[in-house]
């Protein structure tokens, strides 16, 4: 049956979830609760749960801060699907990019931040790459830049 209003009503499968914030600090934490929600009903284990949420915390504080510039009235968008054991992420901004790719951005060293010789920012990609089993970045589109998570259920 067509729904009514459809013009307002994107098509999404069966096995799609999706959440608009507002460009709020603070609000990734409605990212961070919907992941796990959705990621304990399919099956993950509470640990891999707590991977999730931090690695969709880390990137939706990126896309509001880097990818929207702060700027109140833009949004990130997080669409999550599970399919054939693999659970997916993308957190989307409407903002242009890194311009850098991930291997070009400097690992993280405590020491050096310690000692003032790195910027002690700089840790939420690097979390994000251990958290996920795959992570792409500066995928820009239409609508915005996008940086896409894969989780896969083992055991
Ligand atoms: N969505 C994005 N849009 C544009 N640039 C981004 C985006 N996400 C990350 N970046 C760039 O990549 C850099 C590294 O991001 P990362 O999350 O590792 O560190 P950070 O956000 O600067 O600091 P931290 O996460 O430790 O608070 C950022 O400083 C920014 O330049
Ligand atoms: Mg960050």
């Amino acid at each position: 049956m067509k729904p009514k209003n459809s013009k307002f009503v994107r098509m999404l499968d069966e096995n799609t979830i999706e959440v608009s914030l507002p460009n709020k600090l603070g609000y990734e934490r409605i990212a961070m609760s919907c992941s796990a929600s959705f990621a304990k009903i399919v099956g993950f284990l509470p640990e891999r749960v707590e991977d999730l949420k931090t690695a969709v915390s880390e990137a939706c504080l990126n896309a509001m801060e880097h990818g929207n510039l702060n700027h109140p009235d833009k949004r990130v968008l997080i669409t999550m699907d599970y399919n054939d054991h693999i659970f997916r992420v993308s957190v989307m901004d409407q903002g242009e990019g890194m311009g850098e790719t991930p291997e070009i951005l400097e690992e993280p060293d405590i020491d050096k931040k310690i000692e003032n010789l790195q910027t002690p920012r700089g840790l939420g990609m690097f979390l994000i790459k251990q958290l996920v089993d795959q992570v792409e970045y500066n995928k820009i589109t239409d609508e915005g830049h996008m940086v896409r998570m894969v989780l896969k259920l083992t055991g």
